[in-house]
């Protein structure tokens, strides 16, 4: 049977950084409060040159290197983002071109901060029908274009950044193991943004058309919680795996008090739930391959390793993802 494999990882993040400290300064907050109701202390903020796309490139170009592949090697790319640079062409295209990537077709999917694992399942199934593709699946968002900087309910929450991985098929007995997709439409205005962005335009200027991102928290933490729990029982009952043979978890970083209740709901040990959100807040569809991009430059996925992948965001969209390594 042919499965899914990684052959190599990267990500890349804006320099400027974003702390509590300065939020003080710009809204009612505290360090206090968002760290102890968020577990959020910095995120990145993009500046003009570092657009979705150009973010996803770099991103996709250190996944290429590690899995010492060229960019006209690529057959397919796939964009998770709900930030692209423009409402046409889609951000893939963008990546395709910067890239050089001629043989690839591209294309963007939406699914806000599940757009990664909807990402990889839908290369999975290109990957299936034919196991010889090269497939570059991306996460790249830029958020801070998108929230309203006088928001102190959202502002504090959101980061810029991308993470990808370059995928093929194997016959080995190892790779995407199994995979559960949600949604659920009829909850969007708990959660949405009414615009499409175009060409990141307050990246520069601060300046933005009204289309600010929204969202009803407290409901958001609720379903998320639940939502990804149902996720994670399903993609390991496919399996027959329990919670305890998972060597490493990379949830999406939205708040810590959602990955401790889902930690402690599941039973996953804290030390294996890996947490960057402190670094770069809320990144969206870039949270998990820029997590998962540096566990495993950390050494922390090992070969045979069963490594878990849930998000949650909205949509409502969410699902789950086991890999192993
Ligand atoms: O990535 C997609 C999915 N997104 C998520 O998963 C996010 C889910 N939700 C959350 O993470 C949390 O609900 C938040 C972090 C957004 C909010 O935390 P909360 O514990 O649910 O707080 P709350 O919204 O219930 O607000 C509690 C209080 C309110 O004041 P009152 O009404 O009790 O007087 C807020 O006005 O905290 C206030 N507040 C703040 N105070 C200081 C809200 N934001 C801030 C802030 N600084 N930045």
């Amino acid at each position: 049977m042919n499965r899914m494999v990684v052959l190599g990882t990267g990500s890349a993040l804006p320099a400027k950084v974003l702390s509590n400290a300065d939020l003080e300064k710009m809204v009612d907050t505290s360090d206090e409060w968002i760290t102890t109701r968020t577990g959020i202390k910095n995120r990145r903020i993009a500046v003009q040159g570092e657009e979705t796309s150009k973010l996803a490139t770099l991103a996709a170009g250190r996944a290429l290197e590690m899995a010492k592949l060229s960019p006209d090697e690529i057959d397919m790319i796939i964009v998770g983002t709900i930030t692209p640079d423009m409402g046409m062409p889609s951000c893939a295209c963008l990546v395709q071109k910067e890239l050089g990537a001629t043989r690839a077709f591209a294309l963007d999917i939406n699914a806000a901060c599940s757009g990664f694992v909807f990402c990889l399942d839908v290369a999975d199934k290109y990957i299936k029908a034919d196991p010889d593709m090269k497939i570059l699946v991306v996460g790249a968002e830029t958020l801070s274009s998108r929230v309203n900087w006088e928001d102190r309910n959202t502002c504090v929450l959101f980061g810029d950044g991308a993470g990808a991985c370059l995928v093929t098929g194997t016959t080995e007995h190892r790779g995407m193991l199994a995979s559960k997709l949600f949604s659920d439409g009829s909850l969007y205005k708990l959660l949405y943004m009414d615009n499409v962005p175009s060409m990141n335009k307050n990246l520069a200027s601060q300046d933005n058309d009204g289309s600010y991102i929204k969202m009803a928290g407290r409901d958001v933490f609720k379903y998320a919680v639940r939502s990804m729990d149902m996720a994670i029982m399903n993609v390991l009952d496919q399996v027959q795996v329990s919670v305890d043979d998972i060597a490493l978890f990379i949830p999406h970083q939205a708040n810590i008090r959602i990955l401790k209740s889902l930690g402690e709901r599941l039973g996953i040990a804290s030390e294996k739930v890996y947490i960057n959100l402190d670094k770069y807040g809320n990144t969206s569809a870039a949270s998990i391959p820029i997590a998962l991009d540096e566990a495993n430059r950390e050494g922390r996925i090992n070969a045979g390793d069963l490594v878990l992948l849930c998000a949650f965001g909205g949509g409502f969209t969410w699902g789950a993802t086991l890999f192993r390594w």
